[in-house]
């Protein structure tokens, strides 16, 4: 059986089904691990974790911790409380029509991010001319329908990871920004930031920055460096303001004081460093990288929520959720029906009535005619089907994103 337990309860002889954390942030154990050795017990204390799965088929048992059924089930419980009665974003215009003008919008930014690193790596200054226009767009494209290019950023190409995680994480942070009801000012500078929260990235060498397997400690000391070079590129860049670059230095500070480059406590990590953090680990777990498949967008909602506890702000996590919806768009869902479909719009109060696209049936194994259901509405109203999970499409081996940006 699967476990969650304190780290204090972990023991030599015990075996780790999941180390319970942004294992971005801790590359030298995303595996699954058996624990023989007091050093390796000394290594996880230390990496500041604070709960984990263990697998008690595997290894000794801990016999009062709750399972990893029950975990899950307390975890959707309070996230069903909550996205009742939390309002999510306002849409302007229908995904269809949004869509081709935010694929433009992906394209001009991700040349742009492009541009950026290569001349921050030949040592030239960021021009902020160049870089306003584009969070400009993407702020437009918010505005008019978000789960347009959030939608269409969740689609990356590995080769392009690094660029367009940037984009991702640009206007995640606007539309997180709009949908906590803050300022066009402050949205525009956390958008600048979250488009150049990475730009010392640059500065790392691309076999360290797509390396396919684990980093060794010291390839993820040089990693823990972008942060401050980005900070550092930024100060050189005329016209920048205090937003910008507390993003840039902060966006990996965690609030038990375990992130990098300063441990920052919480109480002394901004607001925005705050949602940049919770942004760029939301983009990042859900990617497809050269050594791991992304996890579905709603997966890694929960993780993110399961860690806030630790690592981000609880309130702003919730917040966030307000902002993508438990169920983003884009994601997987099965309904009631047996139906499996793909969320293509968020309600506007009820998280959980979502638009979905309907294409496949799992009663009879089948693909099915597209349908657009507004499951906010009763049987025979275009509605009347309810959320029973969100799926994996490797489960179902199917593409949502095929049926995501089609008509029905
Ligand atoms: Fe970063």
């Amino acid at each position: 059986m699967i476990k969650k337990i304190g780290v204090r309860q972990l023991k030599v002889g015990m075996y780790v089904h999941d180390f319970n954390c942004d294992w971005m942030e801790h590359p030298f154990m995303r595996n699954q691990l058996a624990i023989t050795s007091e050093e390796q017990l000394r290594k996880v204390h230390e990496s500041g974790i604070h709960e984990l799965y263990i697998d008690t088929g595997k290894g000794l048992d801990v016999a009062d911790a709750p399972s990893a059924e029950q975990v899950r089930s307390t975890l959707e419980r309070e996230l069903h409380d909550m996205a009742a009665r939390q309002p999510a974003a306002t849409i302007r215009v229908s995904l269809a029509e949004e869509l081709a003008r935010a694929a433009q919008v992906k394209h001009q930014a991700h040349q742009l991010v492009r541009n950026v690193m290569a001349d921050a790596r030949l040592g030239k200054a960021v021009e902020l001319d160049e870089v306003e226009p584009v969070v400009e767009s993407i702020t437009e494209s918010i505005l008019r329908n978000p789960g347009a290019l959030t939608g269409l950023l969740r689609i990356k190409n590995k080769d392009d990871y690094t660029f367009l995680h940037s984009v991702s994480v640009c206007t995640l942070l606007v539309a997180f920004c709009r949908s906590a009801g803050l300022g066009a000012e402050e949205t525009r500078q956390a958008g600048l930031g979250g488009l150049l929260h990475d730009t010392g990235k640059a500065l790392v060498p691309d076999a360290i920055l797509n390396k396919p397997g684990r980093l060794t400690d010291a390839e993820f000391d040089i990693i823990r460096k972008h942060p401050r070079d980005g900070y550092e590129i930024l100060l050189r860049t005329p016209g920048v303001g205090d937003i910008p670059l507390d993003i840039a230095l902060h966006h990996h500070e965690r609030m038990d004081g375990s992130g990098y480059p300063d441990k920052l406590p919480g109480q002394r990590i901004t607001a925005f460093a705050q949602m940049a953090a919770i942004v760029d680990v939301y983009d990042a777990i859900t990617a497809d990288r050269c050594y791991h498949k992304g996890m579905p967008a709603a997966e890694a909602l929960r993780k993110i929520y399961e860690w806030s506890k630790f690592h981000f702000d609880p309130a702003q996590v919730q917040a966030f959720m307000r902002c993508v919806g438990i169920y983003p768009v884009g994601t997987l869902v099965l309904l009631e029906s047996g139906r499996l479909g793909v969320v293509i719009e968020p309600h506007e109060t009820n998280l959980l009535a979502p638009k979905v696209r309907v294409f496949f049936s799992t009663k009879s194994n089948t693909y099915i005619k597209p349908l657009d259901l507004d499951l906010s509405k009763p049987l025979g109203m275009g509605g009347g089907d309810r959320i029973l999970s969100h799926e994996s499409a490797e489960k179902w081996r199917v593409e949502p994103m095929r049926f995501f940006g089609i008509g029905a």
